[in-house]
């Protein structure tokens, strides 16, 4: 046993009394022949079951942040790296991305690209990934029906994927991770190919997941929507970690533009007119924050 032993075991009953879903220390990572830090000193943690958005300017490094989280980078990517990324209790340095696709899961941008092309029907899609990983078939057919029903798809269940709307496919890229059962989900800007009706499909179908308890991590440039859904928000830029807070927190901030970002409308209209909490100084950032705002209500429920 070598020194860390005592720490290693105060380490472990904490995980039992509370483990973190996600403890990011310091990360610091480059890509290979590249001169720039892509992520540079990120840190931050987030508890099981909360849902994050993550938002920032083009290159700010979101993507690398959530391929950081799902160990493609370094496993994939290779590159400099150094800090820690710890999800659901397990180092992500020293394992490799198929033992953490069992407790964290990605989706990505587009659709089309997540679909195996190699099933035809919606309920095989799902059952492939299963399949692979061996499970047997009563445990199989007992988890597809559930994903297919918690994302409203159950009644597709004999479509051929390439059949479905976009914001169905979508729904079943998000299905087939699920059925794995992570505890935590990071998606990638996962409606940004979508057309309104396929969205909000999308981020009903990413409340519900949140309902359940899974942890979710989300990049999404629809600030009215993330800052309706989510618990808090990361601002990243250019590699940094610039805020990580409520989104009453990070929308307020009066430098926020500088970064990029415009804030949700509501917040801008809320801006202009002086609706704020008095308590708190921050500006809403849902009609329904503001409309509680401007009748004397407090501003969160
Ligand atoms: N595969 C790669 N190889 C080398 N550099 C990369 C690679 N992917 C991203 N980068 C660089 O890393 C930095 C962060 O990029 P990243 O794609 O993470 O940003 P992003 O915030 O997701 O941007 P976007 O809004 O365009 O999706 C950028 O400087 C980018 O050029
Ligand atoms: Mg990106």
């Amino acid at each position: 046993m070598d020194s860390n032993c005592c720490a290693h075991f105060v380490h472990c009953s904490e995980v039992y009394a509370g483990m973190k879903a996600v403890v990011v220390e310091n990360l610091k990572y480059r890509y290979p022949s590249t001169e720039r830090l892509a992520l540079s000193g990120v840190s931050f943690e987030v508890e099981q079951g909360e849902f994050i958005g993550i938002i920032g300017k083009n290159l700010a490094g979101k993507s690398t942040l959530c391929e950081a989280l799902v160990g493609l980078v370094p496993h994939f990517y290779k590159g400099a790296y150094g800090g820690r990324v710890v999800v659901d209790g397990v180092e992500v340095l020293s394992s490799s991305v198929s033992e953490l696709a069992r407790h964290i899961g990605i989706v990505f941008q587009n659709p089309f690209t997540q679909i195996t092309a190699a099933k035809l029907t919606v309920y095989e899609e799902v059952a492939f990934g299963l399949e692979n990983l061996g499970f047997q078939r009563e445990e199989m057919v007992k988890r597809i029906d559930y994903v297919l029903k918690l994302l409203g798809l159950y009644a597709y269940k004999d479509r051929n994927p390439f059949e479905l709307s976009g914001g169905q496919m979508q729904r079943l890229a998000i299905a087939s991770i699920i059925a794995m059962k992570p505890s935590i989900i990071v998606l990638d800007e996962p409606t940004s190919q979508l057309d309104p009706l396929g969205s909000e499909e999308v981020f009903k179908a990413v409340q519900s997941l949140s309902k359940e308890g899974i942890t979710i991590i989300m990049v999404e440039q629809k600030m009215e929507k993330i800052a309706q859904y989510a618990d808090k928000i990361i601002l990243l830029h250019e590699g940094h970690l610039v805020d990580f807070g409520v989104p009453e927190e990070v929308f307020s901030r009066p430098d926020l533009e500088s970064y990029g970002v415009e804030p949700p409308v509501f917040t801008s209209i809320a801006k202009k007119l002086g609706i704020k909490d008095n308590n708190t100084g921050l500006y809403p950032v849902t009609l329904e924050q503001m409309r509680r705002l401007m009748i004397g209500e407090p501003h969160r429920s």
